[in-house]
This record gives structure tokens, C-alpha cells and sequence, in this order.
């Protein structure tokens, strides 16, 4: 039997950052734009780098890297990319996440920020008729007043965003400090999300949920090893958004063929296919569904569940996601 295209499977993407769709590439032409020194001698002596034995050693390259984004347009030519890309590879709804304190530490306005990327939001609606929005990051290896002073600086434009979110080092960093974070997100009508359980075990999970009240969970894979927290996950219908490549080339998983994507579909989690850092870890969000098709032995069936359960987990409205459903039935009920 022949296998269905991936890329004409509508889906969603719930779990990609702005600052890792940054391809070598821009990374160069934005350096000698805005004249920023880089540490690295070429595009390619930067690639070279891109090999990592956990979160942090790719987190120290990814926020090096973040330094030659500095203007509107640069915000906006990045997300503009991105979504280019997305939309050929069938993506119809995206929430992007974004992390502003690597921004404005650094002296950029976050509202160059924030309009740069809804600029090419509102380009990629007109062109291919994405939806979705932004996520706001809180970086959890900084404090929770730091936090909390980017969300109030930006409070006023709450619709202009869709949720918060939580992301950078876990281990060692709790999120119950930023319970009063997400409490005010919450007032500010924002959806909340958060990274748990990539390298955290399951409490940072149970944390999320307990102390954030998060709706979806960023990655999540390490939530199998406590069978009381899948069922929890199951029992209230909580989105995982899964990055398979990512999990391997952070070492996170070590083979894709042992990864527990078919697991969760097999317990009943909410399970997600998303790309993560595309421009770090080697593929975007087709290339993801290909990787698992191929090293999981996944049938369109269960493709067809993962992009149903991104759109059932997007923050979009009912009419959206009664369409994009539509079209996944389509795509699997189309004769082979
Ligand atoms: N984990 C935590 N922080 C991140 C990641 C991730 O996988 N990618 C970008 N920031
Ligand atoms: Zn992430």
C-alpha cells in the first residue's frame, strides 16, 4: 500500500521557537547587517557546532546565536521564513513560542519583538491562510521577578498574545517559583504552557500542572516513568507536544527507534509531532513526521491522530478546528 504525503496532512504546530527556526545562514547576513561580532569564522565552522550531549550546551550556542536579532524587520524576516516553510509542509495553524528576556537584555525594544513576528503572522495569513499566534517564554534559570516584569511590560498587549510559556535549563530550576507568573497570565486572559519533563523527571511534570495550571505540557516525554501521571494526563486531556528529533539530538532519547511517541498514542496521551529548534536539529516539522514514520513503523492512522490531537490541543476556535479537522479525515479517507 502506498504511503499518503505527509505534507498534505493538516496539522498543527504547538511546540517551535522563533529563535530556533534562526537558520546558520541568517545568522550570518543579520551579523554583517547589524554589525555584531560572532565567535565563529564561518557559516560552516557554525554548523560544526551543532552537536550537543544536552539542553544546556545547546542552549549556550542557541542564545549566542540570538544576538544578531535586533530590529523589527529582523523579527519579522525570521518568523516570515519560518512560516514559508510550515505552510509547504501543510502546517495550517501555528503558536509560536518566543523568548523576550534574550532580547531585551540585550537592549531591543520589546515591542520590535512583538511586532516583527505578528508582522509576519499577518503576511502568512494573507499568503496561505496560517492562523495562530505567539506564546511568551518566561526563562526559568533567571528569577521569577524577572519574569514577571517582562509579562508586566507587556501586559497591556495581552491580545497580542495567545499563552505563556516556560522554557530554557529544567533541572535544578523549579517552576513553583513562578506560580504567581502564570496566576497573572491567567488574569490577563493568556493560556498557560510550559517545558517539563524533557531532562526533568516526572515531578517537574506534576509541577506544571500543579503549581503553573498549564493546559498543554512542552515536551513531556519523561511523564511515562510515573504511571499516576499518565493517567492524570489522560484524565484531564492534556496536550504533550512531542519533538522526536529534538529529544535525539539533545540525548534526551537515545535512538529515535526507542522513543515513546507510539507508547503514549498506546496509553491514550495526547501526543503531539513538533519541531522545536528546526535549524538546530535537523528538520522541520516534515521531516519529523517522516523520522517517525520511518523509525517507529507509525501507519497514516496514527498520523492522522497526532495531527488531530495539535489541532483538538491548539488555542484556536471551535469553527478552526472543526475545519482542520475536516481536512484530516479528508487526507485519510483519500483513496490510495
Ligand atoms: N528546552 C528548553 N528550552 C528551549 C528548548 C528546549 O527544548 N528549545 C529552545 N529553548
Ligand atoms: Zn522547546
Amino acid at each position: 500500500m502506498t504511503k499518503r504525503d505527509t505534507r498534505t496532512l493538516p496539522k498543527a504546530e504547538l511546540h517551535v521557537h522563533a529563535e530556533g527556526t534562526l537558520e546558520p545562514e541568517m545568522v550570518f547576513a543579520l551579523a554583517a547587517k547589524n554589525g555584531v561580532a560572532l565567535p565563529y569564522a564561518d557559516i560552516d565552522d557554525l554548523r560544526s557546532r551543532y552537536s550537543f550531549s544536552n539542553l544546556q550546551e545547546f542552549l549556550d550556542l542557541y542564545y549566542a546565536c540570538t544576538a544578531v536579532l535586533v530590529t523589527r524587520d529582523d523579527f519579522r524576516d525570521l518568523a516570515a521564513a519560518y512560516l514559508e516553510r510550515a505552510a509547504h509542509d501543510g502546517v495550517r495553524h501555528v503558536e509560536l513560542f518566543f523568548d523576550p528576556q534574550a532580547h531585551t537584555a540585550r537592549g531591543v525594544a520589546i515591542d520590535d519583538v512583538l511586532d516583527g513576528l505578528l508582522d509576519a503572522f499577518r503576511q502568512a495569513e494573507a499568503d496561505h491562510g496560517i492562523t495562530g499566534g505567539l506564546i511568551l517564554c518566561v526563562m526559568r534559570h533567571l528569577p521569577a521577578d524577572d519574569a514577571m516584569a517582562t509579562l508586566e511590560s507587556v501586559a497591556h498587549r495581552a491580545g497580542d498574545l495567545l499563552a505563556i510559556g516556560m522554557d530554557s535549563s529544567e533541572v535544578g530550576f523549579p517552576a513553583a517559583p513562578f506560580g504567581a507568573v502564570y496566576a497573572r497570565a491567567q488574569e490577563l486572559g493568556l493560556h498557560a504552557v510550559a517545558h517539563a519533563g524533557e531532562e526533568g523527571d516526572p515531578s517537574y511534570v506534576w509541577s506544571a500542572l500543579d503549581d503553573l495550571r498549564v493546559q498543554r505540557v512542552d515536551h513531556g516525554i519523561r511523564s511515562l516513568e510515573d504511571p499516576a501521571l499518565v493517567e492524570r494526563l489522560v484524565a484531564d486531556g492534556i496536550t504533550l507536544t512531542v519533538c522526536p528529533l529534538s529529544n535525539v539530538r539533545l540525548a534526551v532519547t537515545p535512538d529515535l527507534a526507542d522513543h515513546p511517541l507510539p507508547r503514549m498514542l498506546e496509553l491514550g496521551v495526547l501526543a503531539t509531532v513538533n519541531s522545536d529548534d528546526p535549524a538546530y536539529f535537523g528538520g522541520y516539522i516534515d521531516d519529523n513526521f517522516r523520522a517517525v514514520r520511518t523509525s517507529l513503523g507509525l501507519d497514516d492512522a496514527a498520523l492522522a491522530s497526532l495531527a488531530r490531537n495539535s489541532i483538538t490541543g491548539a488555542f484556536a476556535s471551535a469553527d478552526r478546528k472543526a475545519e482542520l479537522l475536516a481536512g484530516v479525515d479528508a487526507w485519510l479517507d483519500a483513496p490510495q
